[in-house]
């Protein structure tokens, strides 16, 4: 109810008049919010931005709008390559996928995916691997990686791309997404936080020419407390970059939402990078201009057919400038930012140039494959970069198997275990480890999703080379269907390998389209029934489960036979040897499960379901607002088949001497945020149109964008700035920068929000006889007091202790923030605390079901062997 007038409320003191937009559910809205917001006012990135201002003073129109856009879909080496300014001493940039590697090149690492760095909880290797990752691909000459991904958040089980992320939760994903910056940023790598927002589908996603792309609608409290939470942190991890989402929210695209990009993320996250539209989001050039797009990738247009050199910018942003329909100053801004993030990473100072070439394996090829005629060269130098990361990629795949179930201990397998290995998950595709692309297809170990999200393997240390390398006793049956030759034996431990895949929307793998629509949340290639026909003649199996995320485990949870359940999640190139460390108990397993397992399908939320056709703009409305993943199973008092955070070792632990301490006394509002600094200033005054002009005698590619134009035509443009047709600016707009909102104040948002209000420590003791590590979680419960509708509990941090032997223990410092405290308050628009001096529950455990140790803020004091909140 009172989410509800909120809403509402916030509607009219949004005011202004709003487009309509039919299809879009009542209530939601895509307000206007103009203008784009200048960067440069955080301290952090002064010099940069010093630097960069006195570059851009110097450029032409044309060098300007050359490095806003790429220079075409396969025009170039990398998957995005903008134009260049070389008079000026700016290269042109390249852009390259993905998340987990180098996509589409060689000697490279394929690091463990997105959710199995998440499966880890450990904040020093993700941090590791992000650093690991910026070593790749600056060895390759990458100047912004496109990663990480926090967006989709994982609302829906069956949505494509959830394993790029790293759970399905605000903060487990934020954590991952800013560690993952600041290593990729620590080697000078801009880094490319994804996408921005509510991307949570493949299905429906992009604009054509016949169907606009889905439209999310959800309510701003939502939107803050749970989708733009990763965002947030990214940004206060000083991300250089981040790229807009394909779908709308609210009826609005994305790449033109000015609402999204200038309001929430420029304004309000205070984000100092650029902008850059995912591939061929961009929908309209003036428009997506003013709504705050400051790079448009790969630069053509999305509607008429790609590679025949058309552009909503590029030459087009040149016009717009010389016509005065964008204002000067925007395009100042836009370009005064991509070249603050160059130089904020460093880049001016020996930045590698690519060495690589993502459209072909070969060493010599065209070096514009989409012009008719293109000079060709060396375009892959075959530069390795791999270094020792292997050891990293192994060490975050062995960290995140997550045991879910062990009885009678039958793991860890003792040595002299006679093994029965059944399926072929167990071991490398046979037609090659990279024979599909973009590992469209799931044959053999599944080690990552498909999509531009991928990497090409280099190796694949598959289960089965692990058992080799052991020199384990096995017999390996490379069949998913149960073999009538196995001579089951009461001394064999039988270990059965099963996968569940899912990627992005381009490429469609045995009927599911990206989204798992036609495999549900089932094993694939008839696991289940494998897993029984197994259970049927071995009396110790365990199962080994390779998943871009939940399955459903009901058909045989629960059979007697089945003693052991791994989920060694998405490993990369690492899924033999990180397995047998765990399986014979090298060490103890330590993952935790980033998202919640059902018993059902039918347990979660209908409206997380994928949406199907619709004509006209596909709706999908969030009116399950919070309550998704463990939020939702926890309200709807569903008991899920294993918790969100649930997993086990083999040893156990004691979580004991918890204490809480205040650090930064609250109020119900945080303090007034810092004002903005100053923001380089630039003529305003529209360049002569000679400064669009083609030079004489250019040699052109065919179809390649140039941001120059004809002397006519720019002439043409600034008689039109003098005319009396002026562009139609949307409702609300203005040019007149503003002080910025009061939730805002620093990257991030107000940087009160990230005071520390409490700090916890608790020790964590080894109780077992075995080394392991623990996961400590700490969960937020608001006060009883508070009358604003609150899950019931929410993840706010989380440590991970080092190796602890039998008998020892660790103690471990976990903390609180006021923004963990508050919600957002629609009608004041800020992060408020409902009740100041209420007692909030600070709950600790090893799983969110497993919360026996809380601490209150009102009593500062902590009590052991509580009834767990859920
Ligand atoms: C979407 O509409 C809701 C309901 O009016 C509003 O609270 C929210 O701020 C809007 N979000 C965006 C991104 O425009
Ligand atoms: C850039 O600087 C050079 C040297 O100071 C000057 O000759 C030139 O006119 C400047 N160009 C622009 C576009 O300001
Ligand atoms: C734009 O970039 C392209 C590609 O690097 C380059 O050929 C061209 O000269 C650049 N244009 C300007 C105005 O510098
Ligand atoms: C200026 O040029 C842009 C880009 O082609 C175009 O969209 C806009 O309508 C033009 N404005 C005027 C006033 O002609
Ligand atoms: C394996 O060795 C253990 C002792 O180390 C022994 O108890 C067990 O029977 C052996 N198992 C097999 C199958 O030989
Ligand atoms: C099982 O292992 C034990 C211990 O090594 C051995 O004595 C026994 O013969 C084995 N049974 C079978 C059926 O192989
Ligand atoms: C209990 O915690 C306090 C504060 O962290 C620490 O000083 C003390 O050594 C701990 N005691 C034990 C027994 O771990
Ligand atoms: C447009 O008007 C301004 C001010 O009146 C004038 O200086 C400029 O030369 C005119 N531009 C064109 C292309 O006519």
């Amino acid at each position: 109810m009172h989410l509800f007038l909120a809403l509402c409320i916030s509607t009219i003191v949004t005011g202004a008049a709003i487009e309509q937009r039919d299809a879009v559910p009542p209530g939601y809205v895509a307000a206007p919010y103009y203008p784009a917001p200048h960067g440069g006012w955080t301290s952090d990135w002064s010099e940069s931005y010093r630097k960069a201002s006195l570059l851009v003073s110097n450029m032409t129109l044309a060098e300007k709008t050359n490095l806003t856009a790429g220079t075409g879909i396969f025009m170039g080496r990398c998957v995005g390559n903008t134009g260049s300014a070389l008079r000026v001493g700016i290269p042109q940039l390249c852009l390259q996928d993905g998340p987990l590697g180098v996509r589409n090149t060689d000697h490279n690492t394929a690091f463990p995916a997105g959710i199995t760095a998440g499966a880890t909880w450990d904040k020093d290797l993700l941090y590791r691997r992000g650093v690991a990752i910026g070593e790749e691909f600056r060895g390759k000459g990458v100047n912004i990686h496109l990663g990480p991904s926090v967006g989709a958040l994982g609302r829906k089980p069956r949505g494509g791309r959830n394993w790029e992320g790293f759970g399905s939760d605000p903060v487990l994903q934020a954590y991952g997404g800013a560690l993952s910056i600041k290593g990729i940023q620590s080697v000078g790598v801009i880094a490319t936080l994804k996408h921005l927002i509510a991307n949570e589908q493949e299905m429906y996603r992009m604009y054509s020419l016949v169907k606009p792309g889905i439209s999310s609608n959800l309510d701003d409290r939502t939107l803050h407390e749970l989708y733009l939470w990763p965002f947030a942190e990214g940004v206060r991890s000083g991300v250089g970059s981040v790229m807009i989402a394909y779908n709308a929210v609210n009826g609005s695209a994305c790449s033109q939402n000015s609402y999204l990009i200038n309001g929430l993320l420029k304004d309000e996250l205070g984000f100092q990078g650029f902008v850059m539209s995912d591939w061929l989001a961009q929908i309209s050039g003036v428009s997506s201009t003013l709504a705050g797009l400051d790079m448009s990738m790969p630069g053509d247009r999305h509607d008429l057919p790609i590679v025949l050199g058309n552009s909503y910018w590029m030459f087009e942003y040149s016009r717009a400038v010389l016509n005065g329909s964008v204002p000067v100053d925007r395009l100042d801004d836009a370009v005064t930012r991509i070249l603050a993030a160059y130089f904020q990473m460093g880049q001016d100072q020996n930045y590698p140039r690519p060495n690589f070439d993502t459209n072909t394996q070969d060493a010599e090829g065209p070096l514009y494959p989409a012009a008719l005629i293109s000079p060709r060269g060396i375009v892959n130098e075959f530069v390795d970069v791999q270094a020792n990361h292997a050891e990293i990629a192994r060490d975050v795949s062995r960290d995140a198997i997550t045991l879910l179930k062990n009885q009678n201990n039958v793991l860890p397998l003792r040595r002299n275990a006679t093994l029965k290995v059944f399926g072929t998950d167990a071991e490398k595709n046979p037609d090659g480890i990279n024979s599909c692309n973009d590992q469209g297809c799931n044959k053999g170990t599944l080690g990552m999703g498909w999509g531009s999200g991928s990497a090409r393997y280099p190796y694949m240390d598959s289960p089965i080379d692990g058992f080799k390398a052991r020199g384990a006793t096995y017999q390996f049956f490379n069949t998913d269907s149960f073999p009538s030759n196995s001579n089951p034996s009461p001394n064999d431990t039988a270990i059965v390998f099963v996968s569940a895949d899912s990627g992005e929307n381009y490429i469609t793998v045995e009927n599911n389209p990206g989204d798992r629509t036609s495999s549900n949340l089932n094993l694939w290639h008839n696991g289940d029934k494998l897993i029984k026909d197994v259970a049927a003649k071995y009396a110790n199996v365990v199962v080994v489960v390779h998943t871009v995320g939940p399955v459903i485990l009901e058909e045989w949870h629960d059979l007697p036979a089945v003693k052991a359940i791994l989920f060694a999640h998405l490993p990369g190139q690492e899924a033999g040897a990180s397995l047998m460390q765990v399986l014979y108990g090298d060490v103890s397993p330590s993952g935790h499960l980033p998202y919640t397992l059902p018993k059902s399908e039918s347990d979660y939320p209908q409206s997380v379901s994928l949406v199907g056709y619709q004509i006209g703009q596909p709706q999908d409305t969030f009116t399950e607002g919070l309550y998704v993943d463990y939020r939702h199973f926890n309200k709807a008092k569903v008991t899920p088949r294993y918790a969100f955070g649930h997993g086990l070792s083999y040893t156990t632990f004691a979580y004991s001497n918890a204490t809480i301490t205040a650090v930064t006394p609250l109020t119900a509002t945080p303090p007034t945020r810092p004002a903005k600094g100053e923001t380089p200033s630039y003529s305003t005054a529209i360049p002569p149109a000679s400064e669009a002009y083609w030079p004489e005698n250019f040699n052109r590619i065919w179809r390649y964008l140039y941001s120059w134009l004809d002397k006519n035509d720019a002439d043409n443009a600034a008689k039109a700035a003098n005319s009396t047709t002026k562009y139609p600016y949307p409702e609300g707009y203005s040019n007149v920068q503003g002080p910025g909102p009061q939730a805002g104040g620093a990257q991030g948002g107000n940087p009160a929000l990230f005071d520390v209000a409490y700090s916890i420590s608790v020790t964590v003791s080894n109780t077992g006889s075995r080394p392991g590590k623990a996961v400590a979680q700490l969960y937020v419960q608001f006060p009883s007091t508070s009358t604003v509708d609150t899950p019931i509990i929410q993840l706010r941090d989380f440590e991970k202790t080092s190796t602890l032997a039998p008998g020892t223990s660790q103690t471990l410092n976990l903390r609180v923030t006021r923004k963990d405290l508050s919600v957002w308050d629609v009608v004041s628009q800020n992060w408020i605390i409902p009740v100041v001096d209420g007692d909030y529950g600070l709950w600790l455990g090893d799983s969110s079901d497993a919360l026996h140790l809380r601490c209150g803020t009102a009593r500062g004091s902590c009590a052991g062997e509580q009834t767990s909140p859920v």
